[in-house]
């Protein structure tokens, strides 16, 4: 009838830089992944973040609306025709309180502007990548993970993972399935490239096969151990850090120990390293 026919289908979109929301997944009451469409001209190096989030609450003197946005790491590998991103829920948190609320068909506003350290650009050449992230820190390390270049650059990719418990490891373990086996990366990076990835889980607050913070694990050896590798050393090794901040500086002063030093896009070295996003 003529009354639906006036009625507009779909609202004008009102957010800048809007993007629509494709995919949420929950995986713990903290944690949740989701998708949203990639704007035609955003080109990203894996491993940088962009700025994301929602309209803040109107003013209350004035009305007026802000953009409330944070920096989030793109999961997604570069050849991927969306975007997609993996974030903690903190229930006080300005922009997470809301995002977690997100469904399908939602707008979030997208800064198309990526930027970060967490990139292969900064990091001299090697023979072993190794990728340590603790929580949400694993987002940029899900696109590194689906770029071929990360297996074109390097004999073996060790990606550490370290959660409070086995069911904040799910992301990234179904990520890691995924990959091994992702006929895809398998065209794009040729056969057998799964073999040059290990995957080291650890939990701290729930049993698991392998218990202990990675940093712990490396002053004991026992990841060295268990991985049949050398401890790492600045002629053959290369990391990238990514999780909440002590465990980024703990980490960053172990590599230092080891005579890594870290890197930046002006300036190559042995390591970088990156906040994982708090709201
Ligand atoms: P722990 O349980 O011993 O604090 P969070 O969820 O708080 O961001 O922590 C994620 C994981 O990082 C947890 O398993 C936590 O272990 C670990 N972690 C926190 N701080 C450090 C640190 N300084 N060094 C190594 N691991 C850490």
């Amino acid at each position: 009838d003529t009354a639906t026919q006036q009625t507009p289908k779909r609202a004008a979109p009102t957010l800048p830089d809007a993007q629509t929301v494709t995919q949420v997944t929950h995986w713990t009451d903290r944690l949740f992944s989701f998708r949203v469409t990639r704007p035609a001209s955003l080109r990203f190096r894996s491993g940088e973040f962009v700025m994301i989030g929602l309209m803040g609450d109107p003013d209350p003197e004035t009305g007026k609306q802000k953009p409330l946005l944070r920096a989030y790491s793109i999961a997604s590998p570069s050849w991927d025709d969306e975007l997609e991103f993996y974030s903690i829920k903190v229930e006080d948190g300005p922009l997470t309180s809301k995002l977690q609320h997100i469904q399908p068909g939602d707008e979030i506003i997208l800064r198309p502007k990526p930027v970060g350290t967490l990139v292969h650009d900064a990091l001299l050449p090697g023979k072993r990548l190794w990728l340590f992230a603790t929580g949400t820190g694993f987002a940029p390390f899900a696109s590194l993970l689906r770029d071929p270049q990360t297996y074109e650059d390097y004999d073996e990719v060790i990606v550490t993972h370290t959660c409070r418990t086995v069911g904040e490891l799910e992301y990234g373990a179904q990520l890691i399935e995924d990959v091994r086996g992702n006929e895809m990366l398998e065209e794009l990076i040729g056969e057998g490239f799964a073999a040059k990835l290990r995957y080291y889980p650890t939990t701290t607050r729930e049993e698991s096969p392998k218990m202990g913070r990675i940093t712990d694990l490396m002053r004991s050896g026992e990841v060295y151990a268990d991985l049949g590798v050398p401890p790492l050393a600045p002629e053959t090794d290369r990391a990238m850090i990514c999780g909440n901040l002590a465990f980024n500086l703990d980490l960053k002063a172990l590599l230092e120990e080891y005579g890594l030093r870290e890197g930046a896009n002006s300036a190559p070295r042995e390591y970088v390293v990156e906040k994982a996003f708090l709201d």
